[in-house]
C-alpha cells in the first residue's frame, strides 16, 4: 500500500495524507447511513453534549458507556442551557460513536477492508485492533472547535500504539474547519493522559506548557482522502462558521500486543472485545 518514502514521511511528520483512498460513493453511503441512524435517535432521552473545552467538558455516563454502543453526542451551540435543541436534530449531532464499526454493517464494511489492513502492516502494526469509531459532522455555522490534543491522551497503550485513520467524507478546507497538525510534533512525547476512576474522569498532565499553535499546518483535503495520524501527533480543528458541513469518519486503532490500561476512559465490555480486520 505504501512505498518506503511514504513510510519515512509518516515517521518524520507524524501524519500522512493519502488522496482518493475511498470513493465518493463510499463517502456518500456513510453519510446516508449516519442520517438513517439519526432518524432513530431521540435527543429527549439523553441530551449529551460534546465539547473538548476542558472547563466545560461534560463527561456523563452516556459518554462513558459509549465504548461498545452507537451513541449520539450533541453540538454545544445546538442546545440551550437546559439541553433542549435549538436546531433540528439532524443539524444538532456533533458526532456518532464509538462502536458503529462493530455494530453496523455499513460502517463495518467501510472500516474493515484489505486496503486498511495492508496500511496497518505498513505503519508497523503486528496485531491491529479497531478500538473506536466516530462520525464527525462539523455542521455549518455551529460545528464546534476541537482543541489541540494527542489521541494517545485518550487511548493510551504501553508502549504507545494508537493510530488514527481520518477520512474526509466531504472536502475539508480552512473555511469549514479542516484538520490542522504540528508536523513532527509526535516526537515530543505525551503531554497528558485522560484517566477514568469509576464514573469520574480527570486529566493527568505531564507537561502543562501550551501547544505551539503557530506551528499548526492546515491539512486541506478533498473528499475521499485518508489522513493517517500518529497517536502522539498534536492536532486541532477550528469551529466551522461557513455554510458548508465538513463530515469526517475516524477510526482509532491500537496494537493488541501492547498493554491497554483499565484506567483509560474507553472500556469495552468483556463480551465485546475490540477486533481486528477479520
Ligand atoms: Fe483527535
Amino acid at each position: 500500500m505504501l512505498n518506503s518514502h511514504q513510510v519515512a514521511a509518516f515517521k518524520e511528520n507524524g501524519y500522512l495524507v493519502l488522496p482518493e483512498f475511498v470513493s465518493a460513493a463510499q463517502c456518500r453511503s456513510l453519510m446516508d447511513r449516519a442520517g438513517q441512524l439519526i432518524d432513530t435517535f431521540d435527543p429527549g432521552d439523553h441530551p449529551s453534549i460534546f465539547t473538548t473545552h476542558e472547563q466545560r467538558r461534560h463527561t456523563d455516563l452516556y459518554f462513558l458507556e459509549s465504548a461498545d454502543r452507537i451513541s449520539f453526542f450533541l453540538e454545544e451551540e445546538a442546545c440551550d442551557g437546559n439541553g433542549h435543541l435549538l436546531v433540528p436534530k439532524h443539524r444538532a449531532v456533533n458526532k456518532i460513536g464509538h462502536a458503529q464499526h462493530d455494530l453496523d454493517p455499513v460502517y463495518g464494511q467501510f472500516s474493515r477492508t484489505d486496503d486498511l489492513a495492508e496500511l496497518c502492516a505498513d505503519v508497523g502494526f503486528a496485531d491491529p485492533l479497531l478500538l473506536q469509531s466516530m462520525h464527525i459532522f462539523k455542521h455549518p455555522e455551529i460545528g464546534g472547535e476541537v482543541t489541540c490534543h494527542q489521541d494517545s491522551t485518550f487511548l493510551y497503550t504501553d508502549p504507545m500504539t494508537c493510530t488514527g485513520f481520518w477520512f474526509a467524507l466531504e472536502d475539508a478546507t480552512l473555511e469549514n474547519g479542516c484538520l490542522q497538525a504540528i508536523p513532527g510534533g509526535h516526537k515530543s512525547g505525551l503531554k497528558s493522559r485522560f484517566l477514568r476512576h469509576g464514573t469520574d474522569v480527570s486529566f493527568d498532565h505531564e507537561d502543562t506548557a501550551p501547544w505551539p499553535m503557530e506551528k499548526l499546518v492546515p491539512l486541506e483535503v478533498a473528499q475521499g482522502t485518508l489522513i493517517v495520524l500518529d497517536g502522539l501527533l498534536p492536532h486541532y480543528s477550528a469551529a466551522n462558521r461557513s455554510g458548508r458541513s465538513r463530515q469526517a469518519y475516524t477510526l482509532h486503532l491500537i496494537d493488541g500486543q501492547a498493554h491497554y490500561p483499565d484506567d483509560n476512559w474507553l472500556q469495552r465490555s468483556p463480551d465485546m472485545p475490540p477486533r481486528g480486520f477479520n
